[in-house]
């Protein structure tokens, strides 16, 4: 069956290296940008190169070394910005410059203090000059989420007839709800002139929790891009975590969306992200935590053990976790104790198992977890042997 393949555009090194106390240095960004090509993102948004001299040593190093994706340094809709990011793109093989400007009311009062129409002509003026450099060129309309869609709708027209080739519609305060966000990118579809030679792309934040709803709501009315990070890292809540969305449309083959990420990559970039970011991922976390493949209630463990399908909608293999866990707790059954105990070595008969199982409760309630040394420890004082 024919699918719809949707870039996936890893912005680890730049929206989620801003995290405050993450900042990692060109060495680090150049082994998590060899493993991001190795994990077939189609872009790698390496950094904001005018921003400083080290990160613009980073972009320039990593356009140098990137074999398969698309390299982007991001930008202002500045002249001098663009000037820097086309240096540092230089030895890109497909180079990509991402420029934009606020499109909301609040970014064109507040943050520029001018006009809707001096927005446009600042946005038209970024993406032609970008265009001198580059043949890819990506426009965001910065808090897109809150532009009226009206307004947003002739900036993307003004763009296209620019030249950008992509055009972001970023929910930069992750404000939007999920049908919302689907219904902008459905009315940009419907509304925009030559929307249909560009590639319209998801950037969503997750300050309500939202990122991941949102991005596949946008590929659903149409989107071919989606912006995220790995972990799911960044500004404030962080941005769509890229595996959250690989694995969603892994998982829903009858969307006829596909992307070519090698999800048995997908667990070691995460430890590798979160090792350089010095960023522990959390425990519960889709896809990627120590607890997304782990049960420990006695009901789901005994179904897990009869047959994994009953909890469990992905084979842990497919994103690269060796195996489910049972963990031993006080909610654990026989079943459970019976199975990690054959994993250390006893092969207990019924008789056996209550009399452990009595025993292990008595551990169990007292602790947060039976680890292997404990399960020792009880076998001895019933006088199991292996
Ligand atoms: O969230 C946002 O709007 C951004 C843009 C700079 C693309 O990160
Ligand atoms: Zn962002």
């Amino acid at each position: 069956m024919s699918t719809d393949k949707v870039q996936i555009f890893d912005t680890t090194l730049r929206d989620g290296e801003q995290v405050p106390g993450c900042k990692l240095d060109t060495a680090q960004k150049l082994v998590i940008a060899q493993q991001l090509d190795s994990l077939g993102v189609d872009v790698i948004e390496a950094g904001f190169p005018v921003s400083s001299p080290g990160d613009f040593q980073s972009v320039y190093e990593i356009a140098k070394l990137v074999k398969n994706a698309t390299v982007c340094g991001l930008t202002r809709a500045v002249k001098n910005d663009i000037k820097v990011a086309a240096e540092a793109l230089q030895l890109a093989k497909r180079p990509r410059i991402h420029t934009g400007i606020g499109t909301s009311d609040s970014h064109i009062k507040y943050k520029f203090n001018a006009t809707r129409e001096q927005v446009i002509e600042r946005g038209i003026a970024a993406v032609t000059y970008a265009k001198s450099f580059v043949e890819d060129v990506e426009f965001y309309a910065e808090d897109a989420g809150r532009t009226d869609n009206e307004f947003l709708a002739r900036v993307c027209e003004a763009m296209i007839k620019a030249g950008a080739t992509v055009l972001n519609i970023p929910d930069t305060t992750g404000y939007c709800l999920p049908e919302e966000y689907g219904q902008k990118i459905k009315y940009l579809k419907e509304n925009v002139k030559g929307i249909d030679k560009v590639i319209l792309s998801c950037h969503c934040h997750n300050d309500l929790g939202l990122a991941t709803a949102n991005s596949i709501a946008g590929v659903l009315n149409g989107a071919r891009q989606i912006e995220c990070t790995i972990n799911g890292i960044g500004e404030r809540a962080g941005n769509t975590s890229l595996e959250e969305v690989v694995m969603i449309m892994k998982q829903h083959p009858y969307l006829d969306l596909s992307t070519g990420i090698n999800s048995q990559l997908l667990y070691a970039t995460s430890q590798m992200v979160s090792d350089h970011m010095g960023m522990p991922v959390q425990p519960n976390k889709a896809i990627v935590g120590a607890n997304a493949f782990a049960h420990s209630s006695g009901i789901h463990q005994d179904g897990v053990i009869k047959n994994r399908e009953t909890y469990e909608i992905m084979d842990p293999a497919e994103v690269g976790v060796t195996e489910s866990s049972i963990v031993l707790t006080a909610r654990s059954g026989r079943a459970a104790l019976a199975y990690r105990a054959k994993k250390v070595g006893y092969e207990l008969t019924k008789l056996q198992l209550d009399e452990v199982y009595c025993e292990f409760l008595k551990f169990a309630d007292k602790k947060k977890e039976i680890k292997d040394t404990d399960l020792h420890h009880i076998m001895k004082r019933t006088n199991v042997a292996i």
